[in-house]
């Protein structure tokens, strides 16, 4: 396994760095809103104690190479040096060049295509530093908005796995999608 040690990344607008223990007020600020978890992995949270502990599994991640979580933060602007939101390489399998990517921006930033930027940013880090061949994403049927984020970034549908999830007494099915390392050269940069 990798050890990710801290480095940051640079966009046109954001610095993406490693997550600090003294993010937790963002991160709880971003994962409490409903309408921001309505299609998530958990309910949205309700105590600081849970943004706490998840800090903590980001910060064990870096060191077993289980997580490579970064935070989005605007270099300008009225969120100047503030948290954002966070994008993810996870579930690694490193045999197989393979992870997923996961994603999740404060409401108030939503439509401004900084998740598209960062992740952009990240999934070029993935194939290049990292080697990768394949990034995997899961989400909710219904969530539009990260489906077309993910087709904007020459993902394709792959697959529909049933029931796959039980999030807050509810049973939801899962659109996979698959982005390999060829599709993104021959995306960003096609031949002559
Ligand atoms: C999904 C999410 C990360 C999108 O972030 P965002 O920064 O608003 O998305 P971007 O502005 O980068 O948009 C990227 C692309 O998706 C499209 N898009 C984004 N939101 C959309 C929406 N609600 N409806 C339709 N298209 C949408 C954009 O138009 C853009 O495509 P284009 O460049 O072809 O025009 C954000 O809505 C979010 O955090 N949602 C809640 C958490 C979540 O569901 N995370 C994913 C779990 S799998």
């Amino acid at each position: 396994m990798k050890i990710f040690t801290s480095f940051t990344l640079s966009t046109e607008r954001l610095t993406l760095r490693f997550v600090e223990p003294g993010d937790a007020e963002a991160l709880f600020r971003i994962m409490s809103v409903e309408e921001t978890m309505r299609y998530f992995s958990s309910t949205p949270w309700q105590h600081m104690a849970q943004a706490v502990d998840n800090i903590e599994q980001t910060l064990k991640g870096y060191l077993d190479g289980a997580v490579l979580r970064l935070a989005m933060v605007p270099r300008e602007g009225e969120h100047a040096g503030e948290v954002i939101g966070t994008v993810t390489l996870y579930a690694f399998d490193l045999r197989n060049h393979r992870c997923e990517i996961g994603y999740i921006l404060g409401r108030p930033h939503w439509g401004q295509r900084y998740t598209q930027e960062a992740l952009k940013a990240l999934i070029a880090y993935a194939f290049g530093t990292l080697e990768l061949q394949r990034l995997e994403a899961d989400i909710h049927p219904d969530n539009i908005a990260s489906e077309r984020l993910l087709q904007s970034l020459h993902f394709q549908r792959e697959g529909h796995l049933r029931e796959r999830w039980f999030v807050g007494g509810e049973i939801s099915d899962s659109i996979i999608y698959g982005l390999l390392r060829r599709d993104w050269e021959a995306a960003t940069h096609p031949a002559q």
